[in-house]
């Protein structure tokens, strides 16, 4: 054949396709989801085999060996005792609660670590929903926003570096963008959860933390988290949100969950200059785990494979839970 062009010329050879290969993944672009709790025992997570709930104690050693494998940050998530959970979800801005106390401790051991926190109240709340939610059962938007920035606040005290708002109230990044500089906390960041979908991929992440939204018999309930998480059906909206929390004084943004929102990563990446972070949530791990455990596909080709459709969507950050094993994978080969 006469063929001018012939793609294949570039794939001949493994060093040409490294020569050309348009982008690659490393571990310091990954952010490490770990949860703790109070208990005395690491416990393993049903749904996510792999992922464990940490004592402050065994957390150290986990966030030593994710350093030593080239990972900058890590994210902190709290299992809470259900006696401490209230409808205003208070124990979230208790200066020795788990996550500040947790964070300082991380902070002495390991100064260099990027320490991120998530600020939403579920975990906190015995309505299981990120805001207060009135006796009619309406999440409260601006109420919920006044214990969002204390909480922020806390953790920043405790010496967070990152603050992660992933409860998707209206005008929070603004809100604890202003709480965090009266506090003298203007160096520290905030990655926002700018595009967070109300997604079913977060099924096994609320059995790790028992935080799924669930009646007390005082009160309606939402069953869901639709009034303030985003329609799945929806791509425009996200770049309103966007804009809102770039306005806000956002530092960083983030779609979540990632897989199913690769278009989104790409608009966001397309509308904004800011880094662009993307979680690859808790229902997309189990799932490979689930089939990789079956025999049914090559684990590691498929998560680096996935990790690098982030980024060729337009992430900077990844939010995984394969961290470590991809971390390590990396460097392998
Ligand atoms: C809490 C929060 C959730 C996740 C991160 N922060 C759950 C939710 O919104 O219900 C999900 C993470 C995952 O599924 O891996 N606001």
């Amino acid at each position: 054949m006469d063929l001018t062009y012939r793609p294949r010329r570039l794939r001949r050879t493994p060093s040409i396709r490294e020569m050309v290969r348009e982008y690659s993944l490393n571990p310091s672009d990954f952010i490490y989801p770990l949860f703790v709790h109070e208990g005395n025992d690491v416990e393993p997570i049903g749904a996510m085999p792999g992922a464990y709930r940490w004592t402050i104690d065994r957390l150290m050693g986990e966030v030593s060996r994710a350093w030593d494998l080239g990972i900058r940050s890590v994210v902190l998530f709290p299992k809470i005792d259900d006696e401490l959970k209230t409808e205003d979800g208070a124990e979230c801005f208790n200066e020795d609660g788990l996550i500040p106390r947790a964070i300082r401790r991380l902070k002495e051991e390991l100064p260099e670590m990027t320490v991120m926190t998530d600020v939403a109240l579920d975990p906190y709340s015995c309505d299981g929903h990120d805001g207060i939610v009135s006796s009619e059962g309406i999440v409260l938007n601006d109420e919920t926003i006044l214990n969002l920035c204390r909480q922020a606040v806390v953790q920043a005290e405790a010496g967070a570096d990152l603050i992660g708002p992933s409860d998707m109230m209206d005008g929070r990044v603004g809100a604890i963008r202003e709480a965090l500089d009266e506090e003298g906390f203007e160096h520290v960041g905030i990655i926002s959860y700018t595009a967070k979908y109300a997604s079913a991929y977060y099924g096994p992440f609320r059995e790790a933390l028992d935080s799924a939204p669930r009646e007390d018999g005082g009160k309606p309930i939402p069953k869901n988290k639709s009034t303030y998480q985003m329609d799945p059906a929806n791509g425009r909206e996200a770049i309103t949100e966007a804009q809102l929390d770039e306005q806000e004084g956002a530092d960083i943004l983030m779609v979540k969950p990632g897989l199913a929102y690769l278009d989104i990563i790409h608009r966001l990446r397309n509308e904004s200059e800011l880094p662009i972070a993307a979680y690859n949530v808790s229902g997309e791990y189990a799932m490979v785990k689930a089939a990789s455990a079956k025999g049914w596909i090559d684990e590691k080709a498929i998560v680096l494979e996935t990790l690098l459709s982030f980024k060729r969507a337009g992430a900077d950050l990844i939010l995984t839970y394969h961290a470590c094993d991809a971390a390590s994978w990396l460097s392998e080969s």
